[in-house]
């Protein structure tokens, strides 16, 4: 088992790829915070890890306010003693054309998906530098390099790219590791209203001609999160069936 004894928060672990994301840490050995707004989804997956035989807590909160991120990582330490992993996975999109976005599409996302991963972070840093040992992943997305109607998440999770560069830099001494896994189009509640023929449409320009399955993305979230990845810091993992690349 590649998690053996470690303690893992997951944010937005009630669905997609963060309930993947904790069912497969749970199997590595992991006792697994489930954090989500959605307290029945959280509660759920804590309750499937359990009567697999693993261990873990679903913990409510929302990830845009300071104190109750600061409070998610008070429970998972005083649940289980310790924060070894965080990975920060909590994500919404408002899409709108520029021309059309609201200020309040703008502000929702960049709140959630920026500042709710810094002040995840933030919170997860403190006692991970008292034990000089951390693994952060966040979640970043192919939409960092733009995407039509997709101004505010581009923005978002190209911000998340540029701010786990930095947190690798300034914690790279005290043993912690933060790197981004960056999803392209993923099978999830967050692309199930995409309509049959856009979804063949963005499947066509994918080179593996399809979605990502939610436990795909999780496998890269247990790899930068083991030691396999030791000295991986400061990186964005593209999991995206190639198309990032190519001309
Ligand atoms: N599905 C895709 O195609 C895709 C592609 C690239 C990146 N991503 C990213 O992957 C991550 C997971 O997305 P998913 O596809 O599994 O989506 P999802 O909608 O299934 O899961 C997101 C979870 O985040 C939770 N959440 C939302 N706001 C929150 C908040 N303020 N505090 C705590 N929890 C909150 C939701 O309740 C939900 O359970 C997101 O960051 C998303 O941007 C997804």
């Amino acid at each position: 088992m590649r998690l053996s004894g470690k303690v893992a928060i997951i944010t937005g672990g009630a669905g997609g790829i963060g309930k993947e994301t904790a069912l497969l840490f749970a199997r590595e050995g992991a006792k697994v915070v489930v954090q989500d707004m959605n307290a029945e989804g959280a509660k759920a997956v804590a309750g499937e890890i359990g009567k697999a035989g693993g261990e873990a807590i679903a913990v409510t909160g929302d990830v845009t306010k300071r104190a109750e991120c600061e409070r998610i990582v008070g429970e998972a330490v005083s649940k289980f003693g310790r924060l070894d992993i965080l990975i920060n996975n909590a994500g919404i999109n408002k899409d709108s054309m520029v021309k059309k976005m609201t200020e309040e599409q703008w502000d929702a996302v960049l709140s959630v998906n920026l500042k709710g991963t810094f002040l995840m972070c933030q919170a997860a840093l403190a006692p991970m530098s008292q034990a000089k040992y951390g693994r952060i992943v966040n979640t970043a997305s192919i939409g960092a390099l733009g995407n039509i109607g997709q101004a505010n998440y581009s923005a978002s999770k190209a911000g998340v790219i540029g701010l786990t560069c930095t947190l690798a830099l300034e914690f790279a001494r005290s043993g912690i590791a933060v790197n981004a896994v960056s999803p392209g189009a993923t099978e999830t509640q967050m692309t199930a209203g995409i309509p049959a023929e856009i979804k063949k449409g963005i499947e066509d320009r994918i080179p593996a001609k399809r979605f990502a399955k939610p436990s795909e993305i999780a496998n890269a979230h247990l790899f930068l999160a083991s030691d396999d990845a030791s000295y991986v810091t400061g990186q964005t993992l593209f999991v995206d069936g190639g198309i990032s690349v190519g001309i």
